[in-house]
């Protein structure tokens, strides 16, 4: 097997962010990384906020996070008026999780690629009425057509009160096929909660066509938004049934406003985030998506041949633009999350090099992800020492 050409690097891309030089910066899916131009437009926000906090809080504040609400949900293609602003997914999902009835005879459907995080809040609101969580198995890799299927035998209708799928799986980076699998529950009346967290920036996306109950994705992944910055947008048959999960001043206001208004935080990642919308948009939002697909896929190919694993044994993409690639790691290693960890901290410390490393199904996956401010030679490096370090790390 040999790895695809890398793509042309992105003239001056590289500038715009504050990676420290000395470190191949391999996982941006984790915590995105954000461009200097959005720090610094955060900053001027922060500035204008501590020149005379009063005015910044009760002047206009709700006028400009309603704005940045409809820049945002527009960029993804859902209604401002069924989204929200929140911090991030993991909120979303507590918030989603909060405002459906469960009771003891329940169930929250999960599938096994579910972000640890999800699942926990699903297993604690259920912990909490009686209800059980329970998990379908999907394989990887799958077609569309088994993992619809696969979901829709899962399905238990009248039991099933909320299925949580991902759009783009954390651990596997698969791109589960999410409107055909909300099109099946739904014949059944169940809602569905589309965990789109990676989405925004890497994907394209249409979220109103998705039919979703509820649907969120991060903005500071991808889209180049500060930390701190998702959308959530749901049904218009749930606009009403949504509860904040903090009670404010503004809490009468229904959903979005009692959602957003959570009394005095850091509104400036979302007033920011439209500064990030427009980095991405300066470097070619297409350029971007080909040019960090490409270098990912000539990631995982390097890094596989280097660690001897087949190509027809990668997880390949079923769309196109993935920006994160597995590679599964030899048997043996890091089969449990703690393990993952302490391997993911291990190959930092001793490479330079950050990247993500799971235990999924009893196997350790790695996952590379690309971005701008990466180079084809970050992955050449890291496939030709990666070999050595993990024999000596078993040892
Ligand atoms: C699929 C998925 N869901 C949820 C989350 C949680 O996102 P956040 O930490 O921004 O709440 C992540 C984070 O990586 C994720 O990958």
């Amino acid at each position: 097997m040999s790895a695809p050409e890398p793509p042309v690097t992105i003239p001056g891309a590289r500038l715009l962010f504050s990676i420290d030089p000395g470190v191949s910066y391999l996982n941006h899916g984790s915590f995105g990384a954000v461009p200097i131009g959005v720090q610094r437009a955060q900053q001027r926000l922060r500035d204008e906020i501590e020149s005379n906090p009063l005015r910044f809080f009760a002047q206009g504040l709700s006028d400009r996070v309603i704005h940045t609400r409809r820049h945002l949900a527009s960029f993804l293609g859902a209604d401002p008026e069924l989204s929200a602003l929140v911090p991030n997914t993991t909120t979303a999902v507590s918030l989603v999780l909060n405002s459906i009835k469960l009771e003891p005879a329940d169930e929250v459907l999960l599938s096994d690629h579910s972000y640890g995080a999800v699942a926990m809040a699903a297993r604690r609101r259920c912990r909490r009425s009686g209800a059980t969580v329970r998990t379908v198995a999907l394989p990887m890799p799958a077609t569309d057509a088994e993992l619809v299927s696969r979901v829709r035998a899962a399905l238990r209708p009248g039991r099933t009160k909320l299925l949580i799928i991902d759009q783009l799986s954390s651990a596997t980076a698969m791109a589960f096929p999410v409107r055909e699998i909300v099109a099946a529950a739904h014949e059944h009346d169940i809602p569905v909660l589309v965990d789109a967290a990676h989405v925004p920036g890497m994907l394209p996306v249409e979220v109103a066509s998705i039919r979703a109950d509820f649907w969120v994705g991060n903005l500071h992944k991808w889209a180049f938004a500060p930390r701190g910055t998702a959308l959530l947008s749901v049904a218009p048959e749930w606009r009403r049934r949504i509860e904040p999960l903090v009670v404010s001043w503004d809490q009468d206001q229904g959903y979005p406003h009692a959602v957003e208004s959570q009394g005095t935080i850091d509104y400036t990642p979302w007033l920011a985030a439209p500064t990030g919308l427009f980095t991405l948009r300066s470097l070619g939002w297409d350029e971007v998506r080909t040019h960090n697909a490409a270098l990912a896929a000539y990631g995982q190919r390097v890094v596989a041949e280097a660690l001897e694993v087949p190509a027809d044994e990668l997880p390949w993409p079923s769309v196109p633009g993935v920006s994160m690639r597995i590679v599964p790691l030899p048997a043996g290693l890091a089969t449990t999350m703690p393990e993952a960890h302490a391997l993911r901290e291990h190959i930092a410390g001793k490479l330079a090099v950050e990247t993500a490393v799971n235990a999924w199904g009893g196997r350790g996956l790695l996952r590379l992800s690309a971005q701008v401010y990466n180079r084809a030679e970050e992955y050449d490096r890291f496939a030709e020492r990666l070999p050595a370090l993990l024999h000596d790390y078993r040892a």
